[in-house]
């Protein structure tokens, strides 16, 4: 069997070593010619756990081929899966490089006899897919259900465990409009997947859907916490943690997704949550829970740089430190990131920013530049401090240890996920002041 991966970004490549390690033939087809001589020579172009062994193994065994375009094996192909990204124009959906791709594929099947099957895995809205199927079936030439089949997949992976929810993915949700495209996808991901995973057939608009509305829902559950975080800072007593930790177990509930914190970034969620915004809009539907979502989100930041002025009435002089940098722990992207925009609120102050972060050091400098220190290690970032903030949950963040604390000037802990040590906290003269805790 022989499938293409179009785009070769974290979806396309994890899909594409996941395809290839199952024994499927797979082109990986990327149009960034430096990316492909990156990835022939065994290197992803990203963090993510395991992926890089994964992509050794599929080169060695030459399951794995990456290509610039689709022409040379178009011929050969049963399957090809679009995973290009689809990000905001403005407020609304970028559907160009989407087009394009399905552009090609319409006048590439012109020239075939064969009759592949097209899986979107790129995030689109509803109606897309209708639009889609409409260019490949441009004046009728070629025609859904016997010159080629499509179904529109969404994918649920998380960055820091793609390699494992490609393996295992909770969900296999299948968009299709006609008989022959769901048979297709339905033997073609039986063959693939255990049966104990749940699929969902649908339509092409439900399945649209299902991805926006699964986003826009881990997304509420975040900005409900953080709204619960911001009333425990004024309720004396009162902490967050324990109060996520009781209704998550409430089995309509859940525990996840209730972890207070600096708000929610990434390449995914921020983005789906605009998008999905602009869904309401064309349809004239009020979209007024979502707008709350994105407020709190956006405004959650203000709670750390309230701190910061309560505690420094003069930043000028001071060092503050900046532990994470990544949008969350065990990752190099600083997409959407908090710690980011942090960084442009505290630059506006007269004072200097040292950062530090396991992975995303060399993406922070391309955006800052000289603007802030980059250190390599924890306490490199907090020697001779006066404040430290931590923004994501790190591991080794939890273990400051008591001498990089008494490095500092100033003792003062802001951190925004409570994950600091217990003893830590009682270190003589500390100043330890934690988002969703009546400090
Ligand atoms: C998210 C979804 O979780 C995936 O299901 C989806 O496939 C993916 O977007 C996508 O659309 O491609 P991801 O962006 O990798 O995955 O990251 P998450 O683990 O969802 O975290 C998003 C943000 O929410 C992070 O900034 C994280 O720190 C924050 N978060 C998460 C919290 O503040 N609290 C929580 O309890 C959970």
């Amino acid at each position: 069997m022989n499938v293409a991966v179009v785009g070769q970004g974290f979806v396309g490549l994890s899909l594409s070593v996941f395809l290839a390690s199952k024994k499927i033939h797979v082109y990986g087809v990327e149009n960034n010619k430096k990316k492909i001589s990156i990835l022939k020579n065994g290197k992803p172009t990203f963090f993510e756990p395991k992926l890089n062994n994964h992509l050794q193994k599929c080169l060695q065994t030459k399951n794995l081929q990456f290509i610039d375009s689709l022409d040379s094996v178009f011929n050969k192909l049963d399957v090809i899966y679009i995973c290009v990204p689809t990000p905001n124009k403005k407020s609304s959906i970028n559907l160009t490089y989407i087009k394009n791709v399905i552009t090609e594929i319409q006048t590439l099947l012109n020239r075939t006899s064969k009759k592949p099957l097209i899986i979107v895995k790129s995030t689109i809205s509803p109606g897309t897919s209708k639009l889609l199927v409409n260019i490949l079936s441009k004046n009728n030439k070629n025609n859904l259900g016997t010159d080629f089949y499509f179904t529109v997949n969404p994918e649920f992976l998380r960055e820091g465990s793609a390699i494992d929810d490609q393996f295992n993915p909770h969900i296999l949700v299948m968009g299709t409009e006609e008989i022959k495209s769901k048979n297709k996808i339905k033997s073609f991901y039986d063959k693939l997947y255990s049966e104990k995973i749940s699929r969902i057939f649908t339509n092409y608009s439900s399945a649209e859907l299902i991805k926006y509305s699964n986003n826009a829902f881990l997304a509420t559950k975040i900005s409900f916490i953080n709204s619960i975080s911001n009333l425990c800072e004024k309720i004396p007593g009162a902490n967050v943690d324990d109060v996520a930790e009781a209704i998550g177990l409430d089995p309509r509930i859940g525990p996840y997704f209730l972890k207070a914190g600096p708000g929610f970034g990434g390449s995914c969620l921020p983005k789906d949550l605009i998008s999905f915004i602009d869904v309401y809009k064309s349809f004239d539907v009020p979209s007024t829970l979502l707008n709350s979502v994105k407020n709190v989100n956006e405004r959650q930041l203000e709670q750390i740089l309230k701190i910061l002025e309560n505690k420094f009435t003069n930043f000028s002089g001071k060092t503050i430190s900046i532990l994470g940098l990544s949008f969350k722990e065990n990752s190099d992207d600083i997409r959407e990131s908090r710690s980011i925009k942090l960084i442009h609120a505290i630059l506006k102050e007269n004072c200097v920013i040292n950062v530090f972060d396991h992975l995303a050091l060399e993406n922070t400098k391309q955006v800052f530049k000289n603007k802030l220190v980059y250190c390599n290690s924890i306490p490199e970032c907090l020697k001779n401090s006066d404040c430290v903030i931590i923004m994501n949950s790190e591991k080794d963040f939890k273990q400051i240890s008591k001498q990089n604390i008494q490095n500092m000037r100033r003792p003062l802990i802001i951190d925004s996920r409570r994950i600091i040590d217990e003893k830590i906290k009682k270190i003589p003269k500390i100043e330890y002041v934690a988002l969703g805790v009546n400090n």
